[in-house]
């Protein structure tokens, strides 16, 4: 696996890879890699000749200095995790090398997605996302790039995104990957006291007990969100929002949509958790 942090060695080596003819796959990331990314990584592999995993913890995208600063750095082992499933290039850029001015002058914003659900309670949280992922495109230049599911804003967000701007990237999005008791991976699991663990697959659970009740025939969304929202917040939850939502475009839908996601979040303890489960209706 070559090893790569400076951004003019990168565009030389996806210069060459170009010139093979090879396709290139991307998976960003910010590191602290578990079985989720990857999953991710090797979808990729099967997707593309070359797989590139950035590893670049973004500043830009946290709305808390605190969460910036408690972030953790494990490059090493991500490095290891890396090398084990085949990744062909790891680019680790410095924050002075993307942000010289340390900040960006120039952002990239999607209007509506962006502030919606998980963007209305953190400000700015995907505009740093839009921006980055951009200036990763125009550095690795790959031919398709892959996200997890279980951040379903991001993901729908950034396919928006790469069609807006007339990118020439299919953006894939490969399923969350479960612990055995449903909790979805995720690196602030990590933040999770061993009781807080133990009562944290409930958030899944509730989100699976609303999708059945809707595919029994029950409409009444609202009272549905509202219910589970209750029922993890006196379970030690706080839920910040659980809601039904178009697919495509994340909107309220309407009567005659049927491609339907619904989209959590919640804080349990200092770990603010995120899952969502796609249907659709017959
Ligand atoms: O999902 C993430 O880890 C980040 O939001 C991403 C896509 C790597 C951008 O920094």
């Amino acid at each position: 696996m070559i090893h790569i942090s400076e951004i003019l060695s990168l565009r030389k080596r996806i210069k060459h890879w170009k010139q093979q003819g090879l396709t290139i796959a991307l998976v960003p990331t910010m590191g602290n890699l578990h079985a989720g990314h990857i999953a991710l990584v090797t979808g990729a592999k099967e997707l593309a000749d070359k797989v590139v995993v950035s590893i670049f913890i973004n500043p830009l995208q946290f709305d808390k200095k605190e969460d910036l600063l408690a972030y953790p750095h494990t490059l090493d082992e991500d490095k290891k995790k890396l090398e084990s499933v085949g990744c062909d290039l790891v680019f680790t850029p410095s924050v002075e090398a993307i942000y010289p001015d340390g900040t960006a002058t120039t952002r990239v914003e999607v209007p509506v997605l962006g502030v919606i659900l998980e963007g209305k309670s953190r400000v700015g949280h995907f505009s740093g996302v839009s921006t980055i992922v951009n200036k990763l495109f125009n550095m690795v230049m790959p031919d398709i790039s892959i996200f997890g599911q279980k951040d379903f804003q991001q993901l729908i967000l950034v396919q928006r995104m790469v069609l807006d701007l007339n990118m020439p990237i299919k953006v894939i999005g490969l399923a969350t990957v479960r612990e055995s008791d449903g909790l979805a991976m995720s690196s602030r699991n990590g933040y999770l006291t061993a009781t807080e663990r133990r009562i944290a697959p409930l958030f899944y659970q509730q989100l699976q007990l609303i999708v059945t009740a809707i595919k029994n025939g029950n409409k009444d969304f609202q009272s549905l969100q509202q219910s589970a929202a209750k029922r993890l917040n006196a379970s030690g939850f706080i839920a910040d929002y659980i809601e039904v939502r178009e697919r495509k475009n994340l909107q309220i839908p309407l009567e005659k949509d049927t491609n339907l996601v619904l989209l959590g979040s919640v804080w349990l303890g200092k770990a603010r958790l995120l899952d969502n489960i796609v249907f659709s209706l017959k």
